[in-house]
């Protein structure tokens, strides 16, 4: 496992810039300017949250067969996801442990053996050293010190999660409600269709703070908001119960087929909770609407194991780089 140290030195001002920042803030207001721009703050974010956290690297059906990979970077370490010859997935440093050479240029593909472009070290699809030129051969170098370092890996349904951390934050209560939700949705059947990637020129903190908050909704998000009851007032009382009827009536449909709406009020999921990076849910869309298209009607065909359209919306967020509805 990575051998990284978690905290530097050079971390200490940011550490009292942070203690500063936190006594001075006003709860209910936005952060200071400092946690958008301070380059130490960025550095303890990537240390203490995204060198700690559980990281969402890729879906499971990008990588089906044993040998298929994608690189996932984070930081300045690049790390190859990979399905082994177990079946299982295998989280890998991209560094040669010769001269430190990168072994995946490729975003994504296939491999019998990872093979070290630079002088030909290869390392099975588990990251065990097999061949290293000879070096080995007057016996001042034993392979077995120098397989390629672990990273720590999580698959559940049909997503993958990695972890840089020597010694991670606990999974299993993610994986298990995760797990529950995800299993009907089939994702490890499903197919990446189309991917985009949007560089945003703000820190990753902004990008979250806009996922959770929906006052742009009305204006930039029109299908959504017909679909959805996330920007419906909290406090009208009809409102509540024309929730709590819509949710009882699709849970009494669907609880044979083990899916429950349990998301039962207007207005957003509150996330993140302290001690708790992850949060799923499912909820029920506007009666009539099945889909966040304007017309509400489907779009594609079912997924999974859903026995019709009209399942409500199933959400899942997990800090620090993944949410999706
Ligand atoms: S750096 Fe990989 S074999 Fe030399
Ligand atoms: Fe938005």
């Amino acid at each position: 496992m990575s051998s990284r140290p978690l905290e530097s030195p050079q971390l200490a001002d940011a550490q009292v810039l942070l203690d500063r920042l936190l006594t001075e803030h006003k709860s209910g207001f936005a952060l200071p300017r400092e946690f958008q721009t301070d380059p130490g703050l960025y550095q303890l974010d990537l240390e203490r949250i995204w060198r700690r956290g559980w990281l969402f690297a890729g879906h499971s059906c990008e990588v089906k067969r044993p040998g298929d990979y994608v690189v996932f970077d984070v930081d300045t370490d690049s790390i190859i996801v990979m399905r082994g010859d177990d079946g299982v997935i295998h989280a890998l440093h991209n560094t040669c442990r010769h001269r430190g050479m990168k072994l995946c240029a490729a975003a994504s593909g296939h491999v019998a053996r990872l093979v070290c472009p630079y002088h030909q070290w290869s390392y099975s699809r588990h990251g065990t050293l097999l061949t290293c030129g000879g070096m080995d051969a007057d016996g001042d170098l034993d392979r077995r010190d120098f397989n390629l370092r672990g990273v720590h890996a999580r698959e559940v349904g049909g997503l993958i999660f990695v972890c840089l951390a020597d010694d991670p934050i606990p999974f299993d209560g993610a994986g298990h409600a995760l797990g529950a939700h995800l299993t009907p949705q089939g994702l490890e059947r499903a197919r990446v269709a189309a991917a985009r990637s949007y560089e945003v020129r703000a820190n990753w903190k902004l990008v979250w703070e806009n996922n959770r908050e929906c006052w742009h909704c009305e204006v930039g998000h029109p299908q959504y908001v017909r679909a959805n009851y996330d920007t419906a007032p909290i406090d009208d009382a009809a409102l509540k119960r024309e929730i709590a009827a819509q949710a009882r009536a699709t849970s009494a449909r669907l609880e044979a087929h083990g899916l429950v709406i349990d998301h039962r009020e207007a207005g957003m999921v509150p996330f993140p909770m302290p001690e708790q990076w992850w949060s799923i849910n499912r909820t029920p869309l506007i009666p009539g609407w099945v889909s966040e298209s304007m017309d509400g009607r489907p779009v594609a065909p079912l997924m999974g194991a859903y026995p019709t359209h009209d399942v409500g919306t199933l959400r899942m967020r997990t800090m620090p780089n993944f949410w999706n509805h």
